[in-house]
């Protein structure tokens, strides 16, 4: 059974035997929990409804004099997969390792970043956080690419996993705040890559950045121009080298394995390779990887939004303009795919036309 298998076995399992998971007590709600679960936009104490939200309902109240983040788990997930429909109870899951982690020695510094967590109850479906008053990341400057890969590399050393660090999922108040945990997952750091064990090496921390995010970030840098696209790889890569060389030491001193020693060291020396030269070719192989792989992330759990299209567009212009460098950095490797990936393209284009959520 993989890692995967193992994870949703055990959920779906929790999910049915009724058992119950809090995090503090009901005793510190700013509002009566019987107030709080039945929440919904018209309640008098609701300042906002994020209704965007596919795996839950996410009010912004007021209670107490200040605000905060109520997070109410939807009856049927919008998701269509097994992932999806667990991600409430893994998310409170996660929460209480943090919440473990940030009480433990230096755990407040090192995981600022990490929103707290007021109440949560798996049974009653709420999640209560204090409100951050920040806004998306249009401009990732130094400072904040700096403090999400402190905090990434905090995550990745105590074998917690986030895959999904989309837009959606970071703010800024003057400091770098993640607050969505529904898809991080444990692994072993000192013997595995991810959570899937060693089974994907592909998937790492920057990657999963850069696959959800950054280079959606990019494709908007390119169209004012591409030496600007460049420079913001340039000082992303630059914070990655360093995160990943520290997490190595790091690792190495806790007695990691050679197989992700190894692994670390190769990525290291690909990107200090690519630093030393123009970058363009590291460029278009990850610009690649990241759309195609965040693409079949929104087909497959039938999420596709206005950006979706976007990534069809940037590859299928990629595969007429750029197939013999691709062909050349092996980013097509099927023998005769590229005929192939043209209809893989034009077939996610009408699905992708299908399955727009909501936004
Ligand atoms: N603690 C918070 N402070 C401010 N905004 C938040 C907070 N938690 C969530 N949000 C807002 O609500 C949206 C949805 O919340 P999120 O936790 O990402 O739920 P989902 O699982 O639906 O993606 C976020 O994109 C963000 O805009
Ligand atoms: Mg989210």
């Amino acid at each position: 059974m993989t890692a995967e298998q193992q994870r949703h076995q055990q959920q779906l399992a929790f999910a049915a035997s009724g058992a119950e998971l809090e995090i503090g007590s009901a005793a510190d709600c700013p509002l009566p929990l019987e107030q709080l679960v039945i929440t919904d936009a018209d309640s008098p104490w609701v300042r906002q409804h994020f209704s965007a939200g596919l795996t839950a309902e996410v009010y912004r109240i007021e209670a107490g004099d200040r605000h905060w983040t109520l997070k109410r788990a939807r009856q049927r997930c919008k998701v269509q997969n097994v992932d999806g429909q667990t991600s409430f109870l893994n998310e409170l899951q996660h929460r209480a390792d943090i919440q473990r982690l940030k009480a433990g020695p230096g755990g407040f510094e090192r995981f600022a970043a990490l929103v707290d967590t007021q109440y949560a109850s798996y049974r009653r479906g709420v999640l209560l956080s204090p409100w951050i008053a920040g806004k998306p990341v249009q401009d990732w400057t130094e400072r904040r690419l700096l403090q999400l890969f402190d905090c990434l590399r905090a995550l990745l050393l105590e074998g917690l996993f986030e895959w999904d660090l989309c837009p959606g999922n970071i703010l800024d108040d003057g400091r770098i705040r993640l607050f969505d945990f529904g898809y991080m997952y444990r692994f072993d750091p000192l013997r595995h890559f991810n959570s899937n064990g060693t089974a994907t090496p592909q998937f790492h921390g920057a990657e999963r950045f850069e696959t959800r995010h950054y280079f959606a970030h990019l494709m908007t840098l390119e169209r004012q121009s591409e030496t600007r696209a460049l420079a913001a790889l340039r000082l992303e890569k630059q914070i990655t080298l360093d995160t990943y060389r520290q997490l190595q030491m790091d690792l190495a001193q806790r007695g990691a394995s050679p197989v992700v020693l190894d692994w670390l060291a190769a990525i290291c020396a690909g990107w200090q390779r690519a630093l030393q030269g123009d970058l363009e070719d590291l460029y278009l192989e990850e610009a690649w990887r990241s759309h195609w792989l965040d693409l079949h992330d929104d087909l497959g759990g039938q999420t596709c939004t206005p950006l979706t299209l976007a990534r069809i567009d940037w590859l299928e212009s990629a595969l007429h303009q750029r197939q013999a460098d691709l062909r050349r950095l092996q980013v097509l490797e099927t023998p005769g795919a590229g005929e192939d990936f043209r209809e893989q393209l034009r077939l996610a284009r009408q699905q992708a036309s299908t399955w727009q959520v909501g936004g």
